[in-house]
């Protein structure tokens, strides 16, 4: 059988056969039978916009791997700060690559004072933390000359560096200003996810941070570093299509991030349990999603068809967490909407298992992070995944400014009214 495909323009009986790559063809084929002609494709369903060796995901037999790594495996034996190295550099660091990372990330997560005293301290009291995680990422790059300097590539891996190493920080500052408390400054002591623990929590001096919470949060961050072309990384790659700096570029990220389709799904999943209420609540629930009046967060997925191999690790990782913690009385009413959606044929037909945001929220919430934090603890480890995409973008010759097409519906030509005769 032939690698390639035919297709031909029945109008003018013109053909054009092009090879199938990675299961693509270029575009070019159809420039090349009509430049005027476009795909229509909203939402980018059958749309491959790069080439990108960051990560695989197989959405029909529910693999992740970043740079080729199972996810499972990073869950593992990585930590977060590794794995960071490995999307960006493409390989895991040696020993000595490892310590001067850590190194780097470590001494880089001050954030300049006017920041929380000028910008920060300007917020509403009840300012939603993403919103301000949002600006505030935006804003950190007025604080360098060099943030624009992306074509420099010593510049740029600064850029990367304060980014990765500041959002805890920023992330922190965001929550200790929703609560009137103090800002506690990091600690070149611990590791990432234990200095943002720290960050976040510390009243008073004895405060320690559980090895078993911060495992699961290292582990937590370790998923959600990377999930190839999905609409926040879709929105770095267009964004920094245009040149913009790394700040920028991550706030719009963010913004997208935000969204309850969307990293905003594990916040709208606890606020969804907590309505339902009881496990008696769930049957009529179930229906009420059935007849379109409401929708099952944390469910479904535009790739995973199967299972999200990042729920079956969080659900664990849960359990661990629990047994500090105490059990999160929602548990109970997440398990049973679970075994309640899977055995029922609407959710069965469409193929909707829980994705990454079903059993999250449970973790951040026992925790003791507010339901309004979750998605910023979704975009600090992403930020590592948008930055690689950057990073990709910028060195390939195949991309320019991301400009799509349109399928005009509109008026044809008219003439405008005078205000008098309309
Ligand atoms: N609850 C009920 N029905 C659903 C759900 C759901 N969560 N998700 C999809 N469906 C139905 C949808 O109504 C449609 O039914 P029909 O064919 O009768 O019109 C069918 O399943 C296909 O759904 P779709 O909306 O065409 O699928 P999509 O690929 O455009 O959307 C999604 C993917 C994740 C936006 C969607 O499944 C959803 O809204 N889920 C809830 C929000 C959520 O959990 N988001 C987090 C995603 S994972 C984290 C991340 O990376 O963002």
């Amino acid at each position: 059988m032939a690698d390639t495909i035919t297709i031909t323009d029945d109008r003018t009986g013109k053909t054009v056969t092009v090879p199938i790559k990675g299961g693509t063809f270029s575009s070019a084929a159809l420039r090349e039978l009509d430049p005027s002609l476009f795909m229509y494709d909203p939402a980018y369903l059958s749309t491959a916009a790069c080439a990108s060796a960051i990560t695989y995901l197989d959405g029909d037999n529910g693999i992740l791997r970043y740079r080729g790594i199972p996810i499972e495996q990073l869950a593992e034996k990585s930590t977060f700060l590794e794995v960071a190295y490995l999307l960006l550099n493409g390989e895991l660091p040696d020993a000595d690559q490892m310590a001067q990372w850590n190194h780097d990330v470590t001494h880089h997560t001050m954030i300049h004072e006017n920041m929380r005293k000028r910008f920060v301290d300007g917020f509403h009291y009840d300012a939603h933390p993403m919103g301000m995680f949002i600006s505030a990422t935006a804003a950190l790059g007025t604080f360098y000359d060099d943030a624009k300097d992306i074509f420099d590539k010593d510049s740029f891996d600064k850029q990367v560096l304060r980014l990765i190493a500041k959002v805890p920080t920023i992330a922190a500052m965001c929550y200790r200003f929703s609560q009137g408390l103090p800002f506690v400054s990091p600690n070149n002591s611990l590791s990432y996810g234990e200095n943002f623990l720290n960050m976040m929590f510390r009243i008073g001096e004895d405060y320690k941070v559980d090895p078993v919470l911060a495992r699961a949060m290292d582990i937590l961050f370790i998923l959600h570093a990377d999930h190839e072309q999905n609409c926040g990384t879709t929105a770095m790659r267009v964004v920094s299509s245009a040149n913009s700096d790394p700040y920028t570029a991550t706030a719009a990220a963010a913004s997208a991030l935000y969204g309850p389709l969307h990293g905003g799904a594990n916040e709208a999943v606890v606020r969804m349990l907590a309505d339902i209420g009881t496990i008696e609540n769930v049957p009529a629930f179930i229906e009420e999603v059935k007849n379109g009046s409401g929708r099952l967060m944390g469910f479904g997925h535009r790739v995973y068809k199967n299972f999200d191999p990042r729920a079956t690790i969080i659900k664990k990782t849960a359990y661990e967490v629990f047994e500090v913690t105490g059990k999160n009385p929602l548990l109970d009413i997440a398990l049973k909407l679970e075994e309640v959606a899977l055995s029922d044929d609407y959710f069965k037909s469409r193929k909707l298992y829980p994705n990454v945001d079903f059993y999250s929220g449970l973790i951040y919430q026992a925790l003791g992070f507010p339901v309004d934090m979750f998605t910023v603890l979704f975009a600090i480890p992403r930020t590592v995944g948008w930055l690689a995409h950057m990073q990709e973008l910028l060195g390939d010759k195949e991309q320019k400014i991301s400009r799509p097409r349109q399928w005009y519906i509109g008026h044809d030509e008219r003439d405008y009214v005078d205000m008098s005769s309309r």
